[in-house]
């Protein structure tokens, strides 16, 4: 019997069955179980995977239990405070932090890389008004995939470098084209002389023809505490594991499809509101709410099996404990809450939510604490940012993790085809 591995026994038949325990730098080991069907003629059964890796990774590292979050060994609270949105970028895209001479060329390399040919315009402007922004992007993300088709074939590090520079510099500007577009206003190219941050509230605010509104005491008016808080949120956003949406990249990658329809796949998938389309939820609900004397009525509801009312920005599949994107936003709502005068209505009952739920046994029990989408919600909503754009900054902040993950995939020499199999149960 070998020292590292775990021994299952078939009770049916007395067989036994031996598998390797296999160690990770941290975090939980795995059970290297690729072999039981052939093994024992049986599945293993794990649906939503809850007790299964799907692979080997190096860029994402959360502690659940702790409240953890890491990319490449370095905590987010580190990350979020002390670096740029652009350098954590760097960082995910290559294991390191850029020299400042390489953080400089980078932001460079982004900002020219942030036009969009004329033929996504088109696109774009040929949806409804009516169009969720969300579908907008997923639609022109999929034939950005058209205009660069050469990247389904990468073969240097620069190829893969190339393809990753460009869909991080795009996103900004292809966001801020379907929320235009939805509002039926002239679309803003990018202006190169901005960062990446500025230059996207610079096309979701500029007048058409460029201008920016100043203001009476003759600023611009995108502020620079604006600017801090929306990097932050990027930074919040960039990577977070194997979850809902990058599992399905990965899966798209797994079929050697472009990169660009992959993310196209993450985009559709994290619109969900159990996943990523929470923060749009999280303000719905607010105001739905409406008063803080209404609270105690909905966190019952959210107790209740019977209705399937839940509360959103509360629980997380991994996170039991308070999730730690979730703090680090809840000490910039407090700090941005002069600056931006956050709605002090909205504000108040979600502190009240947050008060009774972390404190009933409901919750506790479940360990149900507030995730990021709680907090993002109303940092989003002072910044003007419109409810039908929340789940879009979110893709621009997790652009960079899936396309990282994407790359990490195909350069695994064991990835296989993500082909799941099933416990049948019909005729
Ligand atoms: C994100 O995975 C990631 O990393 C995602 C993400 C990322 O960065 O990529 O972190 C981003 O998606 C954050 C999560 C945003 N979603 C929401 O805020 C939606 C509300 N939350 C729930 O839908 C739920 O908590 C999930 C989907 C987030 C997690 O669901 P799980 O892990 O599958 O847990 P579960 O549904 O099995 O719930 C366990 C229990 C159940 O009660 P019992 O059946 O045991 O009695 O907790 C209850 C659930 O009913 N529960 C809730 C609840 N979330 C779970 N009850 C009330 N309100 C909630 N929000």
């Amino acid at each position: 019997m070998k020292k590292n591995s775990m021994t299952m026994i078939d009770n049916r038949t007395g067989k036994s069955y031996e598998y390797s325990i296999l160690e990770a730098t941290r975090g939980p080991s795995v059970v290297d179980v690729r072999s039981f069907f052939k093994d024992t003629g049986m599945f293993t059964y794990d649906p939503g995977f809850t007790s299964t890796a799907a692979c080997d990774s190096e860029m994402t590292f959360i502690d659940g239990g702790k409240g953890e979050l890491r990319y490449y060994g370095i905590e987010i609270e580190e990350l979020a405070t002390n670096h740029s949105y652009l350098d954590v970028c760097f960082l995910l895209s290559t294991g390191r932090f850029p020299t400042q001479e390489e953080s400089i060329n980078y932001d460079l390399e982004i900002r020219h890389r942030s036009f969009i040919h004329s033929g996504l315009k088109n696109l774009i402007e040929s949806f409804p008004n009516s169009a969720h922004p969300m579908a907008i992007l997923a639609s022109a993300v999929s034939a950005l995939s058209s205009f660069y088709f050469e990247h389904l074939e990468l073969k240097s590090e620069e190829d893969y470098m190339e393809m990753k520079r460009r869909i991080i510099a795009k996103m900004p500007t292809l966001a801020a084209f379907s929320y235009r577009h939805s509002l039926g206003i002239p679309l803003i190219c990018p202006d190169i002389e901005r960062s990446f941050t500025e230059n996207f509230l610079y096309m979701m605010r500029a007048y058409p023809g460029g201008k920016m509104h100043i203001g009476v005491d003759g600023e611009e008016k995108i502020s620079s505490v604006e600017i801090e808080a929306l990097d932050t949120i990027f930074t919040l956003h960039a990577d977070h594991e194997q979850n809902a949406s990058t599992t399905t990249v990965r899966g798209v990658a797994s079929t050697g499809a472009h990169p660009y329809v992959a993310i196209s796949a993450g985009i559709s998938a994290l619109w969900g509101r159990a996943h990523g389309g929470a923060n749009e939820s999280v303000i719905a609900q607010l105001e739905m709410i409406g008063d803080v004397k209404n609270v105690p009525a909905f966190i019952k509801r959210a107790k209740d099996p019977e209705d399937d009312f839940r509360l959103m920005g509360f629980g997380h599949r991994v996170y039991k404990n308070f999730d730690p994107r979730a703090r680090v936003l809840k000490k910039l709502q407090d700090k941005l809450s002069d600056a931006l005068e956050l709605d002090s209505e909205l504000i108040m009952i979600a502190r009240e939510i947050e008060k009774i739920a972390l404190s009933d046994p409901y919750f506790i029990e479940r360990n149900l604490y507030p995730n990021i989408d709680f907090y993002s919600g109303t940092i989003l909503y002072a910044l003007g940012i419109p409810k039908s754009m929340f789940t879009v900054i979110f893709v621009i902040g997790r652009t960079v993790g899936w396309i990282n993950q994407w790359v990490e995939f195909k350069k695994d020499e064991s990835s296989k085809i993500a082909r799941p199999r099933q416990r049948y149960l019909g005729k």
